[in-house]
């Protein structure tokens, strides 16, 4: 009996209730199954309808990009939207989350605000309601109107958070009758990384040879720079919104982080203190401001003075500025504890303190990512734990691949559907645990252009021919298993 006991509780552990039985409804009540894009990586008709371009356009248009292609096309959204929400439509999708081109919205930065623009997205949005998606709506995702990178250096400069909010406003004004859920900011512990640490991003500042992209910077200020006017100008969007048009509209607002896991390389207190320094500075970035008011101690000792300082009047403001927060969640980085007084690179100095075993690059360029499911579940824990469990959005997640040659679009994406379910079963299990997760959105409903490797790497749950002047939709096999599971079906059929 003993035996029979044990091996009871062994299988009752690993094994949860009937996992492959799980189905929509053994989530929360109003838990909302979507996927996402984001403008730049979707929309196309670049330089359309009064549209200026973004920093993004213009390092692509660089050449910068993984192989010199550019989004200036990319899906089509701009002219497709109506056929897009057909088939988010036919998906089953509770959501669809997108983002607000800014230099479409309003192509000079500031002031003017395009009809063209307005219409478009007031179009894409009555086309979601019309088929009963909830648009869940990021106002800033990485692209910045040129304009403003070139008048004060966008993101360093403080006028960079009045412009925002500015534009944050617009979108409250107009589409805040019908869109209920608001994202501030998309990875604002990224953008700073990728655009004035390592150069990967625009506008490609950063003080050391990362690649030969750089155009120069501070990398041991700069990025601690930019990711502050990105907290103080999501800070300042969300007091707007609270104040002004919250009581009217009765939406929620909040932003979304990137959610990489670090986990120790070996057992060594070392390097589990090297991982959990670096949650610190990945997630502890936005994350410590966001619930306490302050950066992480962590950080505090180790940038010292470069770690900008919030005052008391925005420490206030910042604290407690989300109804939820989004977690976009894709890998884990193995991280080994080393001083490394040699590297000559900020990155390692302060910011990466210790090295990541694997570069996320590298990784992802040579395919070497580490996704284990049960990272989610870790990082739910984290912010159950360190703080005070917030209502969490998993705002994207998903695998990206490559399907090879373009009439390979329409592949059996098997991998992509075991994917999915087994990241969804962990979220179930979290949500079992105390978690206060809401949602979940499957990065991405079609193949867009990836930010570092344009068409190379393919998310969609619907493939999209790039080569096709038609730009042709496929619904991938994982399309049509996500759509089972959202009719009520189980997660393993
Ligand atoms: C993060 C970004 O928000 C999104 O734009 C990107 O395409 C995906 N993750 C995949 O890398």
């Amino acid at each position: 009996p003993l035996l029979i006991a044990l091996l009871a509780v062994t299988f009752v552990g690993v094994v949860p209730r009937s996992a492959s039985a799980i189905t929509r409804r053994d989530f929360p009540e109003g838990f909302v199954f979507g996927a996402g894009s984001s403008a730049f990586q979707v929309e196309g008709a670049a330089a359309e309808d009064g549209r200026t371009p973004s920093i993004w356009d213009t390092f692509t248009h660089e050449g910068y990009s993984f192989d010199g292609s550019t989004a200036d096309v990319s899906a089509d959204q701009y002219h497709h939207y109506k056929e897009d929400v057909k088939l988010m439509h036919g998906m089953g999708l509770d959501a669809y989350r997108f983002s607000i081109a800014w230099p479409r919205l309003i192509p000079g930065g500031r002031g003017e605000i395009n009809p063209k623009g307005l219409e478009y997205y007031n179009n894409l949005i009555d086309e979601l309601i019309l088929h009963g998606i909830q648009p869940h709506v990021t106002i800033y995702h990485f692209d910045l109107p040129q304009v403003l990178q070139d008048e004060y250096g966008g993101l360093l400069s403080p006028r960079f958070i009045e412009d925002y909010t500015a534009f944050a406003e617009v979108c409250f004004k107009n589409f805040g009758d019908r869109v209920k859920h608001w994202v501030t900011v998309n990875e604002p512990n990224i953008e700073p990384i990728g655009g004035y640490d390592n150069g990967s991003q625009p506008p490609r500042r950063c003080s050391y040879p990362f690649g030969e992209n750089c155009t120069g910077g501070n990398s041991s200020t700069e990025p601690y720079i930019a990711a502050h006017h990105l907290l103080l100008a999501h800070a300042s969007a969300v007091s707007l919104y609270r104040n002004k048009y919250k009581p009217i509209q009765d939406g929620q607002i909040g932003i979304t982080l990137l959610g990489w896991w670090h986990e120790p390389a070996t057992n060594t207190s070392r390097d589990a203190a090297a991982a959990s320094r670096m949650n610190d500075f990945h997630i502890g970035w936005f994350m410590h401001p966001l619930v306490y008011g302050d950066y992480p101690p962590v950080m505090r000792s180790r940038v010292g003075e470069r770690l900008p300082r919030l005052s008391v009047e925005e420490s206030a403001r910042v604290r407690g500025s989300f109804d939820f927060v989004g977690f976009n969640h894709y890998l884990i980085l193995r991280i080994r504890s080393s001083e490394k007084e040699e590297d000559s690179s900020q990155k390692y100095k302060d910011y990466y303190v210790d090295a990541a075993v694997q570069n996320p690059v590298l990784a992802i360029t040579e395919g070497r990512i580490e996704s284990p499911p049960w990272a989610l579940g870790k990082l739910l824990d984290h912010l159950k734990v360190n703080y005070g469990n917030p209502p969490v959005f998993i705002h994207e997640n998903g695998l990206g691949d490559s399907p090879g040659t373009q009439s390979t679009i329409e592949y059996d994406d098997e991998d992509r559907t075991r994917f999915l379910q087994d990241y969804l079963e962990v979220l179930y299990q979290s949500t079992r645990n105390g978690s206060d997760a809401r949602g979940y959105f499957v990065w991405s409903f079609l193949d867009v252009f990836e930010f570092l490797f344009a068409y190379k790497l393919r998310f969609g749950l619907c493939g999209v021919d790039m080569d096709a002047a038609a730009r042709t939709r496929y619904v991938r096999s994982s399309a049509r298993w996500y759509a089972g599971f959202l009719r009520g079906g189980e997660l393993r059929p």
